[in-house]
């Protein structure tokens, strides 16, 4: 098959939602009408369940699962599909973020009940930012929720894209009696409880009789009403809005029930987007192009902590990607060659020859990859990755083992560069501090230290508000800043200025009085 045949046969895309919303009820449909699997229950993603916020090694027993299901790729319809894992801890919402620089388009898994949470309108953020196309599934129809209409109003404000119902729910809760599919014209008819493919009616004119028949005058009658209204108030849909990241399809259905999952997926093959242009610093990157290039977004550690062995996944973003060939390492400016490198076929891990744009590929590693790198054929090129944000939570980390210095810094080093948390050296003391998102990655960090590096250390606390990254054309306002500031200085891995500010109040004075120097929340500026 030729590179484009491949390229336009892939579809790579991320399940994501608010915890509990059905990401991993329907991942696992996708995988069973997929055929990937055949039993439910087979898929335990790395769902880290809410009980286990203070413990920590529940959640590594998990991490250990989760390689596995890391990324699932598997044939369908000629199709070759990947589903890249996302955690649903919301500790972990900077995995999730960076996964998402990997995909070619996402499903958003909204609970009919409770509509758009938090965790949502964080990653959509993010989909809006790198304009990734969304198609939107409503689940859990067999329960009482919001009313349909209500419901795209409210995705439409708070993911703030426009929306377009490609089915609609015939009533909801125990009165659910099935959608009626506008994409493909026909009716599905819900049986709860079912575990088999749905009953499915091509009724290509709403007003047929057969519907009443099927699902009550009543129902039937709002039906009608509610397609007359979709089609007055929303535009046709318009594939290439999707495309652009404009425009949302809506689906309704029950994962738990296989209910509007089939649906779903054969629309999603039929118009998700397959690899197309990816940035980076120097110029877009066609997926077509001759030339190998991709670059890691994940890093997955500790799956044998006896050699500390480490798994880099690099998506493939252009040519064709070969085994013990050579390729270019930009930062390292080296070449590398891999020998076992694995792709992810139905949950299963095996060493591949070749792989294609939309791909990922699994590089063990012993330590020569960072988030962010970039591998090419030779060319000298950056991909853009996902900027790191400023952390929410710091503490000093401090050596509790003399003896094992060494081991401690190299660890640390290396958990950062996995993403881990960020590291700010501060300037004044020379003391260095974690910053994290979330209270896990503490213990994580401890944990791992030990465990990977035998290197034990302690955390202190620090009363830090926020770390912004600071620049200024303006020298001499920079170094008076950095001079008056000397106790609130700090660098990152990179050596970059880093303002400590320990209050709103202080980080709000600083940009008044200092109006030449910019601010950044984010470390890509
Ligand atoms: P997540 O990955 O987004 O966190 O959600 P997950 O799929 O684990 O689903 C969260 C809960 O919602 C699960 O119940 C799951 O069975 C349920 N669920 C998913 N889809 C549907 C649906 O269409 N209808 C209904 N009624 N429930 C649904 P749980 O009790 O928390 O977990 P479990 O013990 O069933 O695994």
């Amino acid at each position: 098959m030729s590179l484009t045949s491949e390229i336009k046969r892939r579809r790579t895309f991320a399940v994501i939602s608010h915890p509990d919303a059905g990401k991993t009820t329907l991942t696992e449909k996708l995988l069973l009408f997929g055929g990937a699997i055949h039993v439910a229950g087979a898929v335990k993603s790395n769902k880290i369940k809410k009980t286990a916020t203070s413990d920590w090694m529940e959640i590594e027993k998990q991490r250990g699962i989760s390689v596995a299901t890391s990324v699932m790729g598997f044939d369908y319809e000629g199709k070759k599909i990947n589903i890249l894992d996302t955690p649903g801890h919301q500790d972990f919402a900077e995995d999730t973020f960076r996964t998402l620089t990997a995909v070619d388009s996402v499903i958003v898994v909204v609970d009919t009940a409770k509509g758009v949470e938090m965790q949502t309108r964080k990653l959509m953020e993010v989909c809006r930012m790198r304009k990734t196309p969304v198609i939107i599934f409503v689940n859990k129809m067999d329960r009482p929720g919001k009313h349909a209409f209500d419901l795209l109003e409210e995705l439409e404000e708070e993911l703030k894209i426009e929306v377009r119902p490609l089915s609609w729910p015939i009533n909801m809760g125990p009165d659910f009696k099935g959608v009626y599919n506008l994409y493909e014209q026909n009716l599905s008819l819900f049986a709860p409880g079912s575990q088999v493919v749905t009953d499915k009616k091509d009724i290509d004119d709403v007003s047929s009789p057969e519907i009443d028949t099927l699902v009550g005058e009543d129902n039937a009658a709002q039906l009608r009403e509610d397609i007359e209204l979709i089609e007055g108030v929303y535009p046709e849909f318009d594939i290439e809005e999707y495309r652009k990241g404009n425009l949302a399809p809506v689906f309704f259905g029950s994962a738990l029930n296989n209910f509007g999952v089939n649906e779903l997926l054969d629309c999603f093959i039929d118009i998700a987007p397959c690899p197309g242009v990816s940035k980076a610093e120097e110029r877009e990157v066609e997926a077509t192009e001759e030339g190998f290039s991709g670059f890691v977004f994940k890093i997955h550690a500790n799956m044998d902590p006896n050699h500390r062995n480490r798994l880099a996944f690099v998506k493939v973003c252009s040519g064709k990607f070969e085994r013990n060939t050579n390729y270019k390492h930009i930062r390292l400016n080296k070449q590398l060659k891999f020998s076992s490198p694995t792709a992810f076929m139905a949950q299963k891990k095996s060493i591949v020859d070749e792989a294609f744009p939309g791909d990922i590929v699994g590089i063990p590693d012993s330590g020569n990859f960072k988030i962010g790198d970039t591998l090419t054929s030779g060319e000298n090129i950056h991909f853009k990755g996902l900027p790191s944000f400023s952390p929410e939570l710091f503490r000093y980390v401090e050596n509790a083992d003399p003896m094992k210095a060494k081991q401690l810094a190299k660890g640390v080093d290396q958990l950062m560069d996995e993403g881990v948390a960020q590291l700010f050296t501060n300037t004044f003391n020379n003391r260095k501090i974690i910053g994290t998102v979330g209270q896990l990655q503490f213990e994580v960090i401890q944990y791992r230290l030990l465990h990977e590096y035998s290197a034990s250390c302690r955390f202190e606390p620090i009363n830090l508000y926020k770390a912004c990254w600071i620049k200024s054309d303006n020298k001499a306002e920079l170094e008076d800043f950095k001079k008056r500031k000397a106790q609130y200085m700090a660098v990152d891995k990179e050596g970059r200025d880093v303002f400590l500010a320990d209050s709103a109040f202080m980080l709000q004075m600083a940009q008044e009085n200092f109006k030449n120097l910019e601010f950044f929340f984010t470390s890509e500026f």
